[in-house]
C-alpha cells in the first residue's frame, strides 16, 4: 500500500505534491519522491526514510515545474533503498511513473525485457511498467499506458508523464485506489481523498479498469477498452483526519475492513492452480523433501498466527513443528537438528525477542524465513529467505490485518512444501488451493452480509463491556484463534481475557465460571466438535453466557450457546482466516463502548524493538 499524488495546473508541482504526499503518509512511509517536467527534462528528487528526508532535498533545490507525480512508498518488491523509491524512470529519464499495487507477472515481464537488452536500476515491479511505455510510446502518452497495462497483470494505480508531452498525465486504475480532485484550473491524482483536501472538496473516485488523460485543459476519462467514461464527482465533507481513516473511526476498525484486499494481495501472483510461486524463497524441492523439524518463534499477535501455522504444518505436512515465544526460545538452550526450517513470523520485523531468538535457531543451524510485513526490516537482513506478507502499513497498534496476512503466507508455504514431500495429493492440493483463492471473497461477504456480523458484535460488544473476566475456548485451529480472540480484547478494552484450550477448563479454570460469566467459544474444527461442546455445556451448567464463533450451516451449536457469531463456511485448515474476524470485531466493540484510545492503546507500542 503506498501513497501517489500527480499535479497539472498553473502552482509549481513540487509544493503541492509533498504537502499530499504529507497526507498519504498514513498509506507508508518508507521512502518517497518526486519527478516535475521541468524545461524539457524530467527533474526527479527520492529519498529512503521517513519525508522529511524528501522535504529536505526538495528544500536544498526544488524543481520548478508545474506538472509532476509523487510517491511514498510501503515497499512490497525490494527494500526502502534511494534507488527503489518511486517514481521510476526509463534510462533516457523521457518517461516517469508512480505506481501502487503489485504487478502479478513482474517476473517475465522483468525477464523479456532484460533479453530485449534492458537494464533495470531497482529491484521493483513498477519499473517494468515504465519500460513498457517507453517501449510502447509512438507519440500518444495515453495509448502507451493502455498498451503497456495490457501487458501487465495485477493491482495496480499508475500514474505516467513523458517529457515528450510536458503538460499531461496519465493514470490507470485497476484494484488500487486513485481519486481526481478538481480544483480551480488545476486537476489533482492522489491514491486517498486526504491528499486533495488541502486543495479542493470535488472529487472523482475512478473505478477498476478506468484511465485518466489530464492535460491543463482537459480531463478526458475513458476505459481501458476505449469507451469513454461519464461520472459525475462530488463533494467530500469529511476532515483530513476522518478522510485517513477511510471514513472509520479508527485505524483498528479500517484495517479490520481491509482484509479482504490483503488476503487478495498475499495470493496474487503466488498461486497458480496449486503451484505457488514466493518471490524471496530460494530454496530448493530437495531441501522441502528432507525438511525434518519446523520451528516457528514470535511474539503477541505474530505467535498467536504461528500457533494457527503449528496446528497447520503438523497437520497437513506430518512434519514435527513447534511453537516457542522468542523471548522464552532466546533463553534457551534449543536442540537443532539437520534438516530444519525456523519461520521467524513479525510484522514490523523489528521486535527484538524475535530477533534474537530467530538468530538462536540460525546459529544452530536452522534455515531462517523470515514472515515479514516490513520490506528490508532488521529480521530479513539475516534471514536466508523471506515471505512479504502484503498488508500494508498497519497503523493500529492492535493487529489485526497483519495477523490475517501472516497465515495466508503460512498456507502457502504449506501448500508449497506439501506437494513437494508428496504428501498433499493433486485433489487436496487442488481443495487447499481453491478454498485459498475463495476467501477473499467468503471474508468481504462477512463483513458486508445483510445481517451485519459488525452490528452483532457490536450488540455483544455492549454487553461484554460491563465484564471483568471473559474466557475464550477451543481445540486445535479454534484454539489458536481464540488466544488472537482474547489478546485483541484484553490489549485494548482493559479487560481481563483469556484462551485456552476447551478441554483445559475443567482442570481448573472452569472454578471461575459463575452466573453469567462470558465464555467465548470458536468451534470449527470438525473432528474435536463435539468435544468441544461438551465443554460447553460443562460452563453453561455453571450459568456462563456463552458466544460462539461458527459456521453458518452449524445448526447444532444454538442449541448450546446464547449467541453464535456466523462465519461462511471453509475448509476446517482455512477457518482461522474467518473465524477470527469476528472476534476482532468484538474486541473492537467492548472497547469502543468503554470509550477508550483503541488505536494506541495504554502502555503499548506498536513495535517492541527493546527486551
Ligand atoms: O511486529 P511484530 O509482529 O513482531 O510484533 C509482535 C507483537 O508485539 C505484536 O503482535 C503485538 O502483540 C500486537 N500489538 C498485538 O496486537
Amino acid at each position: 500500500m503506498c501513497g501517489i499524488m500527480g499535479y497539472v495546473g498553473p502552482r509549481p508541482a513540487s509544493p503541492i505534491i509533498l504537502q499530499g504526499l504529507k497526507r498519504l503518509e498514513y498509506r507508508g512511509y518508507d521512502s518517497a519522491g518526486v519527478a516535475v517536467a521541468d524545461d524539457g527534462v524530467i527533474e526527479m528528487r527520492k529519498a529512503a526514510g521517513k519525508l522529511e528526508r524528501l522535504a529536505d532535498l526538495l528544500d536544498e533545490s526544488a524543481p520548478s515545474g508545474r506538472l509532476g507525480i509523487g510517491h511514498t512508498r510501503w515497499a512490497t518488491h525490494g527494500a526502502p533503498t534511494d534507488e527503489n523509491a518511486h517514481p521510476h524512470a526509463d534510462p533516457e529519464q523521457a518517461f516517469a511513473i508512480v505506481h501502487n499495487g503489485i504487478i502479478e507477472n513482474f517476473f517475465e515481464l522483468k525477464a523479456e525485457l532484460t533479453a530485449a537488452g534492458r537494464t533495470f536500476a531497482s529491484e521493483t515491479d513498477t519499473e517494468v511498467l515504465v519500460h513498457l511505455i517507453a517501449d510502447e510510446y509512438d507519440g500518444d502518452l495515453a495509448e502507451a499506458v493502455r498498451r503497456a497495462v495490457g501487458r501487465a497483470t495485477g493491482a495496480y494505480a499508475l500514474v505516467a508523464m513523458t517529457v515528450h508531452e510536458p503538460d499531461t498525465l496519465v493514470a490507470v486504475r485497476m484494484i488500487s485506489p486513485l481519486v481526481i480532485g478538481f480544483g480551480d484550473g488545476e486537476t489533482f491524482l492522489a491514491s486517498g481523498i486526504p491528499a486533495l483536501l488541502d486543495h479542493t472538496r470535488e472529487v472523482l473516485v475512478m473505478e477498476d479498469g478506468e484511465m485518466v488523460t489530464i492535460t491543463p485543459g482537459e480531463v478526458r476519462m475513458e476505459k481501458l477498452d476505449g469507451t469513454p467514461v461519464e461520472r459525475e464527482s462530488f463533494e467530500v465533507d469529511w476532515d483530513v483526519e476522518q478522510a485517513e481513516k477511510g471514513g472509520y473511526p479508527h485505524f483498528m476498525l479500517k484495517e479490520i475492513f481491509e482484509q479482504p484486499r490483503v488476503i487478495a494481495d498475499s495470493l496474487l501472483g503466488r498461486l497458480d492452480g496449486t503451484d505457488v510461486t514466493l518471490e524471496d524463497v530460494t530454496w530448493d524441492e530437495e531441501f522441502e523433501r528432507s525438511l525434518e523439524k519446523i520451528w516457528i518463534t514470535a511474539c503477541g499477535t505474530a505467535f498467536h498466527a504461528g500457533l494457527a501455522g503449528k496446528e497447520m504444518f503438523e497437520g497437513l505436512l506430518r512434519v514435527p513443528t513447534e511453537a516457542v515465544y522468542a523471548h522464552e526460545l532466546r533463553y534457551r538452550d534449543p536442540i537443532v537438528g539437520p534438516n530444519s526450517m525456523t519461520l521467524a513470523i513479525s510484522q514490523s520485523g523489528e521486535t527484538a525477542d524475535t530477533l534474537a531468538g530467530a538468530r538462536l535457531l540460525h546459529e544452530r543451524g536452522s534455515r531462517l524465513v523470515a514472515i515479514t510485513n516490513v520490506v528490508g526490516s532488521a529480521l530479513t537482513h539475516y534471514s536466508d529467505d523471506v515471505v512479504y506478507t502484503r498488508a500494508g502499513l498497519e497503523i493500529s497498534v492492535a493487529s489485526t490485518k497483519a495477523y490475517t496476512a501472516m497465515l495466508i503466507a503460512q498456507y502457502l508455504l504449506a501448500l508449497r512444501i506439501g506437494q513437494s514431500r508428496g504428501v498433499l495429493d493433486t485433489a487436496m492440493a487442488m481443495d487447499v488451493a481453491r478454498a485459498l483463492e475463495a476467501l477473499p471473497g467468503q471474508v468481504e461477504s462477512l463483513l458486508k452480509r445483510e445481517e451485519g456480523i459488525d452490528e452483532m458484535a457490536r450488540y455483544l460488544g455492549a454487553q461484554l463491556a460491563e465484564k471483568d473476566d471473559i474466557y475464550f475456548i477451543g481445540r486445535g485451529l479454534d484454539y489458536a484463534v481464540a488466544t488472537e480472540g482474547s489478546l485483541k480484547l484484553k490489549e485494548i478494552s482493559y479487560l481481563h481475557s483469556e484462551a485456552m484450550p476447551a478441554g483445559e477448563l475443567k482442570h481448573g479454570t472452569l472454578a471461575l465460571i459463575t452466573e453469567g460469566t462470558p465464555v467465548i467459544v470458536v468451534n470449527t474444527q470438525q473432528h474435536v466438535y463435539d468435544k468441544t461442546v461438551s465443554a460447553l455445556q460443562e460452563v453453561k451448567a455453571r450459568g456462563a453466557s456463552v458466544i460462539a464463533v461458527a459456521y453458518d450451516d452449524d445448526t447444532e451449536i444454538e442449541h448450546y450457546t446464547d449467541h453464535v457469531l456466523r462465519i461462511p463456511r471453509t475448509m476446517d485448515l482455512l477457518s482461522p482466516a474467518l473465524s477470527i474476524v469476528p472476534l476482532q470485531l468484538l474486541a473492537y466493540h467492548v472497547a469502543d463502548t468503554r470509550g477508550l484510545e483503541i488505536d494506541q492503546p495504554r502502555n503499548l507500542a506498536k513495535s517492541v524493538t527493546v527486551e
